[in-house]
């Protein structure tokens, strides 16, 4: 503090705004969306309620329901120039870094989503990005398979036609199947919001200037490819093959997590403000033994999974730290039971958060909130005076 400023690094303790979306209590491991627990929500609601729910802050009733999905379908066509941007980028391209491109580049095709001060013009810009982003999860998985970028069913519901949209092929068309449909639904909702995270923050610093809805998305998927944030689903199931092929030796991984000349870090491990369970943590767990025994898959991932945490709870540096699984270590081992690719697995973490960063936009904007602009501790050299190239 220099009397005016107060230096906090990662703002861990520095409140960005007041809002009334989400609430976390770290120490108790809580979670709610609107006031409403996520355990019950991820049991009894689904996936586009829950995403009305933190936009307008009520659940919708039956009228409401349709009505917003009616909007939203009217939207699900993207321009087909986009196809020729996808078609731009080599196979080899990071799906997070092709949708963070066409979230943005979706503003050329929709240029009334980018002056939004009305309730109205927000509302239209938000059910196009909810029509629209779905085609571009599926696209950029299509694209990484070489399948053609085509669309799904509209009859059929969100959460379905987003599977429809990645799996259907050429050879045999999808088939619906309930266990997925469900498990995609409760990873969508268990991901929906979480207060001020890292991407939402940069959604919300982003807007504050008032660039568009779609280009602040944008900003955000790039914050969360990050190993540290959402990338750290792909990073859990990548440190877990590597256990794997070491023989299942977690007693190596763990040393070299607590290892401070080592930069390997336990992925899945540790959070900013859980400092107990991460509540959806325990979900997936779950959700992940039901999915997998349903589908009738086995993975000694699982088993992996389950034995490093068992490990990591009863390692003093871990305990001592609060360091416990957060949403990112479970979730990836549904995602391959789901037949989903490991790369497009921060992909499918942006679109269960689609609906929160786009709830903390709106509040921001519907608050006036002032452009987002922190200051510094300046520690750089004192004046000094320019000399000519001659003499340096
Ligand atoms: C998400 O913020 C959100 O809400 C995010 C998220 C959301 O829904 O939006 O919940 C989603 O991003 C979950 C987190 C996914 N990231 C990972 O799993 C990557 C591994 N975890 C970490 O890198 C870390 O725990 C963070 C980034 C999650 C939190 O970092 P902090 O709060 O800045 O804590 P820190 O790095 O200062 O760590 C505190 C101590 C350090 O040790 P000391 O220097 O005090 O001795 O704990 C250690 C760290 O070295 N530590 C770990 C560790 N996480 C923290 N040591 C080993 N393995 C880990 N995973």
């Amino acid at each position: 503090t220099n009397g005016v400023i107060t230096l906090d690094p990662g703002y861990k303790n520095t409140g960005s705004c007041q809002s009334a979306i989400t609430f976390l209590d770290g120490e108790k491991g809580i979670l709610r969306y609107r006031g409403y627990a996520i355990e019950e929500l991820a049991e009894k609601a689904d996936f586009l309620e829950v995403a009305y729910l933190l936009i307008f802050g009520e659940l919708p009733n039956k009228e409401q329901l349709e009505k917003f999905h009616a909007d939203i379908k009217s939207h699900s066509v993207v321009d087909d120039d986009v196809k020729k941007i996808i078609d731009a980028f080599p196979k080899s391209a990071h799906p997070m870094g092709v949708l963070s491109s066409l979230t943005s580049a979706l503003t050329a095709f929709n240029p009334s989503s980018v002056n939004v001060d009305s309730e109205e013009e927000m509302y239209n810009a938000i059910v196009r990005i909810l029509g629209k982003f779905p085609v571009l999860v599926a696209w950029t998985m299509r694209k990484k398979r070489g399948l053609p970028l085509e669309y799904g069913d509209d009859n059929l519901g969100y959460v379905e036609n987003v599977l429809k949209m990645m799996f259907k092929s050429p050879n045999h068309d999808y088939v619906q199947n309930e266990v997925l449909v469900n498990a995609l639904d409760k990873l969508l909702i268990l991901h929906a919001d979480h207060e001020q995270n890292c991407s939402t923050s940069t959604v919300r610093i982003t807007g504050s200037s008032h660039a568009g809805l779609f280009v602040s998305l944008s900003a955000g998927i790039s914050a969360l490819w990050g190993p540290l944030h959402g990338g750290a689903n792909q990073a859990v199931l990548e440190m877990l093959e590597a256990i794997k092929e070491d023989g299942g030796d977690t007693k190596k991984y763990m040393a070299k997590a607590k290892d401070k000349n080592d930069p390997f870090r336990l992925m899945g491990f540790g959070h900013r403000v859980y400092k107990n369970f991460d509540p959806r943590a325990k979900i997936i767990k779950v959700a992940a033994d039901e999915v997998l025994s349903d589908l009738g898959v086995e993975d000694p991932i699982l088993d992996i999974a389950k034995g490093l945490e068992k490990e990591a709870l009863e390692d003093q540096y871990f305990v001592d730290r609060k360091l416990y699984p957060n949403v990112d270590f479970y979730s990836g081992i549904i995602y391959r039971a789901m037949g989903i690719p490991v790369e497009m697995f921060t992909v499918m973490f942006a679109l269960g958060r689609l609906p929160g960063w786009i709830a903390q936009w709106r509040e921001m904007r519907l608050r006036k909130e002032p452009i987002g602009r922190p200051r510094q501790l300046y520690t750089g050299e004192t004046l000094r005076s320019f000399t000519p190239i001659e003499k340096r």
